[in-house]
């Protein structure tokens, strides 16, 4: 049995995974999330995430210890992310694959979620992905490891990041992605009526901060969050899911329309919202494609995908030597460049 120790530290989760590169098996996987620590600050704090990956890296490596002598190669994630947090886990995969004598495999984060779509099954591509995280909302033409064309980019925030915004302006926790999709399932969508972002515009891109300054008023307008009563959370919670879903279709919906590929998946941290998934369902059977989805536990950010990844990279032998990985914390994407 041969190995491929991936790690995630690009964030506020530590996670570690071993895939058997032969047979693409997910052997271990192990993550930490920190959401809790940063719960109280209403979003991720970088030294603070940076100082429980330092202490929790190391101690998921030493649970891996049974299976050292397995492991011929190392993935780790090394861009895009917190400066801070993805030093950690690139100090540990550098030193690691130095000392056993390994290749390393530098992963971009994003195309880690891209390959959560293929843990423990074969890569299936061309694809046309929607990636929606807590840092970037996109959709890209997926045709190969090497080639990936960004079609369409945020213009400011993500998705999952008006998500954690409108939940911090009502006064909710950490993610706020999960707790505003469970309150908008309960609330009335029409009660309060949101701009849909862009909607009048011909461009193909993804615009977030409109509609989250339209939220605020909302807010405002009830007398701030203490003011609100949890009808007021659940239907304005409602509303904003609303608004941003008919965004994401009305853009995704110009690239389907003109795409052949009959391959769509949605990826990223925010794909595990059920009512978005619901509506790309409906979307994709209008155009007649396929509607592809990572199992919900591999939607947010993990080990498992960074491996997946490092399985294909190591095949095509993008790999680095461990003195020379860099850290890209903030590389600018942009509609029409290769991912
Ligand atoms: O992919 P991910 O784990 O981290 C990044 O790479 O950014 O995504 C995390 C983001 C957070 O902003 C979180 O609020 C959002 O995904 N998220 C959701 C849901 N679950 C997580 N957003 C909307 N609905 C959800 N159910
Ligand atoms: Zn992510």
């Amino acid at each position: 049995m041969s190995l491929l120790l991936s790690i995630e530290s690009s964030c506020d989760d530590s996670s570690l995974a071993l895939t058997e590169i032969e047979t693409l098996r997910l052997v271990w996987h192990r993550k930490i999330s920190q959401e809790t620590q940063h719960a109280r600050y209403g979003g991720v704090v970088p030294e603070l995430a940076s100082r429980l990956h330092a202490v929790d890296l190391p101690r998921l490596l030493e649970q891996a210890k049974p299976w050292f002598a397995e492991i011929s190669a190392v993935a780790v994630t090394n861009e895009p992310g917190l400066a801070v947090t993805l030093n950690e886990g690139v100090m540990l995969a550098k030193a690691f694959a130095t000392f056993q004598k390994l290749p390393l495999i530098p992963v971009h984060h994003l195309k880690g979620h891209i390959w959560s779509l293929f843990i423990e099954q074969p890569t299936r591509l061309p694809m046309l992905v929607i990636l929606i995280s807590g840092g970037h909302t996109m959709i890209l033409r997926v045709e190969s490891l090497q080639r990936m064309e960004i079609l369409a980019t945020s213009m400011d925030d993500s998705v999952g990041e008006s998500f954690d915004k409108v939940a911090k302006m009502m006064g909710l926790g950490y993610p706020g992605g999960p707790i505003v999709e469970a309150l908008a399932r309960e609330g009335d969508p029409e009660r309060f009526e949101l701009p849909v972002p862009l909607r009048n515009s011909p461009r193909i891109a993804f615009s977030l901060s409109g509609l989250k300054n339209a939220v605020r008023l909302v807010v405002e307008k009830l007398g701030g969050p203490e003011a609100m009563g949890e009808r007021d959370r659940r239907d304005l919670a409602a509303a904003f899911q609303k608004a941003v879903i008919a965004h994401l279709i009305q853009k995704s919906r110009k690239i389907l329309a003109n795409d052949p590929i009959p391959d769509v998946a949605l990826v990223g941290g925010a794909s595990a919202n059920l009512t978005i998934r619901g509506a790309y369902e409906k979307l994709c059977a209008e155009y007649g494609k396929r509607l592809h989805t990572a199992p919900l536990e591999f939607c947010a950010d993990n080990a498992a995908m960074i491996g997946r990844y490092g399985v294909d990279a190591l095949a095509a032998g993008l790999t680095v030597d461990p003195a020379g990985i860099r850290v890209n914390p903030s590389r600018k994407l942009q509609s029409g460049m290769n991912l």
